[in-house]
């Protein structure tokens, strides 16, 4: 395994500028984990979670809205904040980051893509070995009985509710304060211990415990990669820092390492 460069030989990458000590690693790497959050979806025209939001929800702050006090104090609202994220999502198509990361699987004998995402834009691109570390949008559970259901479409009552006991129907994702499903979580750590490279994209790196995956990968002396416009708390730990926009930096990765 290629150790990561020092900061001496740290690099800035413009987004068609890729070290060619990465294009090698990357092309021997056997095991790959990649790690995305919310810019991974901006360029799909889903706001990043920490975003100004627009419109009808502009004041609000997402970190008030999810949580379970929120869905208890106002269900109406929690719920229709979501039906507004879902229609986003479900407007939006995959880009050429996540369309870049549904090749590299192909290209890699062992990878895994955790993600942070609800909007399921890996799989509608391609992905298959995807662990959903915080949920689905697309899916309801019933917020008492945690089963999945599935909402009636002349659902006029908001939230809907469970046909089996009459409870709220809630997004199934998880929100602040709550646990991450113990199986996900658990791979998740696993697939940053196993690998040889681990990319860390578009993520603020903000929200435990998802932000300690690249530095449990770090310690065990996987190459980290940082795919983000922006400094984060990752960014001067990782061996390479590519700035810019997934969408030119993953298929500009990708056109140096496999064309
Ligand atoms: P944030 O909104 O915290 O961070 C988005 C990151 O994406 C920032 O670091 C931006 O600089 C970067 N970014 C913006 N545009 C980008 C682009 N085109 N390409 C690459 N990077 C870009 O979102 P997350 O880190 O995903 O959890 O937030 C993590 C979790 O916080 C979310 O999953 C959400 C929230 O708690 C839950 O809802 C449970």
């Amino acid at each position: 395994m290629a150790p990561n460069p020092g900061p001496e030989d740290k690099v800035d990458t413009p987004a068609t500028d890729i070290p060619e000590s990465l294009v090698t690693t990357l092309r021997s790497t056997q095991k790959l984990t990649v790690l995305t959050g919310s810019g991974i979806s901006a360029e799909s025209g889903v706001p990043t979670f920490r975003d100004a939001q627009t419109g009808l929800w502009a004041r609000y702050d997402p970190m008030e809205l999810a949580t379970p006090e929120a869905f208890e104090r106002d269900p109406r609202l929690v719920w229709e904040w979501y039906a507004w994220r879902r229609k986003l999502a479900g407007k939006a198509a995959p880009n050429r980051g996540h369309e870049a990361l549904a090749e590299l699987e192909r290209r890699v004998p062992d990878f895994v893509l955790l993600t942070q995402n609800v909007d399921g834009l890996h799989h509608r691109a391609g992905s298959q070995n995807v662990v959903e570390l915080h949920g689905n949008i697309t899916r309801s559970i019933c917020s008492v009985e945690g089963v999945l259901v599935e909402p009636r479409e002349d659902d006029a009552i908001v939230p809907p509710s469970c046909p089996g006991c009459g409870a709220f129907l809630r997004p199934d994702v998880v929100w602040f304060g709550e646990a991450l499903p113990a199986g996900e979580i658990e791979d998740a750590f696993d697939a940053a211990r196993e690998c040889d490279v681990f990319f860390s994209i578009g993520t603020s790196g903000l929200v435990q415990p998802a932000a300690s995956l690249a530095f449990e990968a770090l310690r065990r002396g996987a190459v980290v990669v940082e795919v983000n416009p922006n400094d984060t708390p990752l960014t001067r730990h990782a061996g390479y820092a590519l700035r810019g926009k997934a969408g030119d930096v993953l298929p500009g990765l990708m056109r140096a390492a496999y064309d």
